[in-house]
């Protein structure tokens, strides 16, 4: 009986360690393959992408989301909606820091016009892109850990993560995903498969991270022209029309229309909106008001 026992116990236990080594094995290969899941397969068959690039495609939609710059999403993608931002005032924002630039304004609400705001953290949150997240902006003498200077390289030509980007508008944590997805999908995406990567479509909502924020200097009550109609701003956003040009006009959506008439969960249920302090020079958001939960991978809606 003993001697029974003895042997089972061994089978048992022998038998648990080779199951354990195969399905690390296997867990490992998993990582390692990049295998299409069910549903991404099904994304990449109605995208039309061909199995050997499912590879390439999953390693970077798996990635934790990043910023990616305004750059990115031009080369042979956006031009005509880069060119227009690069004229707008959401392109120029960075310099609105520099000493001297609207000094009226500044010393409306005490701000010094002389002083140099280009690596304040509180100016920084709103007038660049991805300041204290992965990939954002990084102004100068940011240094590495091993003391490298890793300060972003601002080109003057060409406007990117200094400036108020497309991802402040367009992302929860960045758009390395969605860009991905974009390739793959050519453009003929859903508004809910390009969302599950992180963008949002809350537009009303997403304006409220810097207009009307209870941390801007620039309220309402400061000045008329401050105050905040949606409807109106909206308009001036994106003045792409004479930004068309022979080279980039077929960059025009073809599907931006039928995509219109979706309606996204970002836009039935707002995403929330980071709360943020300077403490002890640093920008800080606070525990719980981020949009995107990187451990969970989960998106933060408003409740309510
Ligand atoms: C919470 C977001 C936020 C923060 C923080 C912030 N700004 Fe701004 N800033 C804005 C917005 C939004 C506008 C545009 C307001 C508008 O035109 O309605 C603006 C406009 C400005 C303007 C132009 C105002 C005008 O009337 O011409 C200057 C200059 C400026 N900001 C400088 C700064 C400086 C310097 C800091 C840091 C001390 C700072 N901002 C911090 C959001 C912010
Ligand atoms: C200040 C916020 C903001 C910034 C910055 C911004 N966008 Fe937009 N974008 C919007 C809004 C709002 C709309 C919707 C406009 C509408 O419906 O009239 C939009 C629409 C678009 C669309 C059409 C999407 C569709 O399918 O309907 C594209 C493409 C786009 N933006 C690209 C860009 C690119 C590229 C950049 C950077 C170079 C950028 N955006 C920067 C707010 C922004
Ligand atoms: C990350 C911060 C940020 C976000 C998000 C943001 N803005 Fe702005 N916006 C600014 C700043 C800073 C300025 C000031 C530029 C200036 O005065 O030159 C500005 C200026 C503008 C202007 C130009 C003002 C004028 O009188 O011409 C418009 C229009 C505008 N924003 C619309 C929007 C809309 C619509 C959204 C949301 C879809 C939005 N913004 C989201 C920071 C932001």
């Amino acid at each position: 009986m003993l001697k029974t026992l003895k042997v089972l116990t061994i089978a048992l236990v022998s038998g648990a360690l080779m199951f354990a080594t195969v399905n690390d094995g296997e867990a490992k290969k998993k990582k390692k393959g990049y295998k299409a899941t069910a549903e991404e397969k099904e994304l990449f068959d109605r995208w039309g992408v061909k199995e050997r690039k499912h590879k390439k495609y999953l390693k970077d939609m798996r990635k934790s989301p990043k910023f990616v710059g305004a750059t990115k999403c031009n080369g042979s993608c956006h031009d005509a909606y880069y060119q227009a931002w690069k004229n707008s005032p959401h392109g120029k924002t960075y310099d609105l820091l520099k000493p001297g630039a609207r000094a009226e304004a500044k010393k409306r609400v005490k701000l010094d016009p002389d002083k140099d705001y280009t690596t304040d953290p509180l100016c920084l949150r709103c007038h660049t892109t991805g300041y204290q997240q992965r990939g954002g902006f990084k102004p100068a003498g940011s240094k590495s850990k091993k003391g490298k200077d890793i300060s972003t390289t601002i080109d003057p030509e060409e406007p990117n993560k200094e400036q108020v980007g497309c991802e402040m508008c367009h992302s929860v944590a960045g758009g390395s995903q969605f860009r991905v997805v974009m390739k793959a999908s050519k453009g003929d995406f859903k508004k809910a498969d390009i969302e599950q990567y992180g963008q949002r479509w809350d537009y009303a909502n997403v304006c409220t991270r810097c207009h009307t924020h209870p941390n801007t200097p620039f309220q309402p009550d400061v000045h008329d022209k401050y105050k905040f109609n949606f409807e109106e701003r909206k308009k001036k956003v994106h003045e792409i029309d004479k930004y068309w040009t022979e080279d980039n006009l077929d960059q025009k959506l073809e599907k931006k229309d039928d995509r219109a008439k979706e309606v996204s969960q970002s836009e039935k249920t707002p995403l929330v909106i980071e709360d943020f302090a300077v403490k002890k020079g640093k920008l800080r958001f606070k525990k719980g008001t981020m949009p995107y939960n990187k451990k969970k991978k989960s998106f933060n809606y408003k409740k309510g």
